[in-house]
């Protein structure tokens, strides 16, 4: 029999791994949280949207696609991607406050962008560089109100895509605003958030390119260009963190 050591947390599973490594290998074969039926393929004849389609506003004038059918798929992932952008917002404000709440125990919490992009000559401090990233998130939600707009859209509205992404965001949102995460757990957190960001809008460029809304793809390109820049500095302020920080509380 193992000794168990003093103030230990050791839990069962460390001390009988197998036992809970079989009981948990089992929980994930048999663990069914809803119905097969809910998690179904959605049904377009059967139920409803998750939100209500991109309509356009009367007053706009001429607009480019139809006012009842189905929702174009374009205005759907710029709605999708309206709600990513405004999340992002939320989510660069929450990282702002947990980065200074990491400075007042370490005053070099995160080390310059610069140092950990590998190249690029911004003389930015860590805060400066994280307002930068928040302040072009909004940029990018602005720039998404108007190509709405533009193409005829309600950015007021919930597409079906941005009630789906709202959703999911919302537990980064969680992470981010929890007194009790790490700022490590937040890059972390951010991570995937910058990863799904650059996916999100190289999709909707290319998108917008086979739609014919070619000045809207090369507007959504150089969006990319940003959002490349931004996964690259949570990736490096993450790796550094956890690399140079062994320590259990701030990591
Ligand atoms: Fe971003």
């Amino acid at each position: 029999m193992r000794a168990i050591p003093q103030q230990s947390s050791l839990t069962g599973a460390v001390l009988s791994p197998s036992p809970a490594i079989d009981a948990m290998a089992g929980h994930a074969e048999v663990a069914v949280p809803v119905s097969a039926a809910a998690v179904g393929l959605f049904d377009p004849q059967e139920a409803d949207l998750l939100a209500s389609r991109p309509g356009r506003p009367a007053l706009l004038g001429e607009a480019k696609v139809p006012n009842d059918g189905p929702p174009t798929i374009l205005l759907d992932k710029l709605g999708e991607r309206l709600a990513f952008e405004r999340a992002g917002t939320r989510l660069y404000d929450a990282l702002i406050l947990k980065y200074r709440a990491a400075q007042r125990v370490s005053a070099d919490a995160l080390p310059p962008a610069r140092s950990v992009m590998g190249s690029g000559a911004l003389l930015e401090t860590p805060v400066e560089t994280l307002e930068r990233l928040r302040a072009e998130e909004l940029d990018h939600f602005t720039l998404l109100c108007r190509a709405i707009v533009r193409l005829g859209g309600d950015p007021t509205r919930q597409t079906p895509g941005a009630n789906v992404t709202a959703r999911a965001c919302s537990g980064f949102v969680q992470v981010l605003e929890d007194s009790c995460t790490t700022l490590a757990q937040c890059l972390n957190a951010m991570v995937a958030i910058e990863l799904a960001d650059n996916v999100g809008w190289e999709l909707l460029a290319r998108l917008a390119d086979e739609s014919g809304e070619s000045d809207l793809a090369r507007e959504f390109l150089a969006v990319l260009l940003q959002e490349e820049e931004h996964l690259s500095i949570v990736k490096g302020w993450l790796a550094s963190v956890v690399l140079d920080t062994p320590n259990l509380s701030v990591v």
